[in-house]
């Protein structure tokens, strides 16, 4: 082969291979991008009841988690207000939204916290399945129950 045809040869596999690249990367986007729009708890786990109670003890070693943990994002009043959440591309949600926050089940904030979603990450491995339970019970105080959602195991009128 003389140098001209070596040349062309090597031009010819560039343009395919740029192509494969593309695709591979526009592909890779398209599934991470339908895996962010699914953050739908399954529907046992909706309707999994709380096991830890709201008491004041309980709301308290919560809230020494959520200030170490999530206050940065989601505000130290829950309104998704926190130091970080301007920087973020997705607003936080605002846990004293009290109407939003009644279409939600325990189980299914249990399980949205385990899970993460970018660029909130999973704290599945992070914190235990009680901990994260009592954060539940935590981010429920900063709205009003207007009237218990089906599957809920707490209290109406709790603050
Ligand atoms: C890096 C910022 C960040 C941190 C830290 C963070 N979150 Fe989030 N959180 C978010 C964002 C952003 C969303 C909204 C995600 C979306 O809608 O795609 C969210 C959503 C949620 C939701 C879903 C609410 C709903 O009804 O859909 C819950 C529950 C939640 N966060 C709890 C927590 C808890 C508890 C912690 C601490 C253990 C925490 N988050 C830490 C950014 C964060």
């Amino acid at each position: 082969m003389n140098r001209a045809a070596k040349k062309k040869y090597s031009c010819a596999i560039v343009w395919p291979a740029i192509t494969v690249v593309v695709l591979g990367i526009a592909a890779v986007m398209f599934s991470l991008v339908s895996c962010g729009n699914d953050w739908n708890a399954p529907a046992e786990v909706k309707s999994e009841r709380n096991p830890m109670p709201a008491t004041g003890a309980n709301l308290d070693a919560a809230k020494a988690i959520y200030l170490d943990r999530c206050v940065n994002c989601h505000g130290v009043k829950g309104n998704g207000e926190g130091p970080e959440a301007e920087k973020l591309a997705v607003a936080p949600k605002d846990f004293t939204d009290s109407h939003a926050m009644n279409e939600v089940t325990d189980g299914e904030l249990f399980w949205k916290i385990g899970v993460g979603r970018r660029p909130m990450p999973s704290f599945k491995n992070r914190l235990s399945e009680d901990d994260r339970w009592l954060l539940v019970d935590y981010i429920r105080t900063f709205s009003t129950r207007l009237a218990a959602p089906s599957g809920s195991t707490a209290a109406p009128g709790r603050p």
